[in-house]
């Protein structure tokens, strides 16, 4: 997938602090300062963060505040991480699970 971050974020009037990187399945990324790891993620352009182990559907963000466990990924080795809810940090690395 290409990393598109830089076309779909909003550039007017929006101050953001420093960028950084993390890392999705191998994939370098660009987050911001107070940025979710699902902002990072669709900003990104990755909308799918799962599997369902029932269905094998995609899964990805649908509530967005923390309450479907939808968005859930592995961050830094530990599983079952919201990452509508989770702050991204300098250097993580997410995982589908
Ligand atoms: S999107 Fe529902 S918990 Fe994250």
């Amino acid at each position: 997938m290409t990393n598109t971050s830089e076309e779909l974020r909003i550039r007017k009037g929006v101050d953001r602090g420093e960028p950084f990187k993390i890392e999705f399945n191998g994939q370098r990324i660009t987050a911001y300062q107070g940025e979710t790891i699902a902002t990072a993620l669709l900003a990104a352009g990755y909308k799918v963060f799962r599997h369902s182990i029932i269905t094998g559907n995609p899964r990805g963000v649908f509530c967005g505040m923390g309450l479907c466990f939808d968005c859930v990924v592995t961050v830094n080795g530990k599983e079952n991480v919201r990452a509508c809810s989770t702050f991204a940090k300098p250097g993580d690395v997410v995982e589908r699970i």
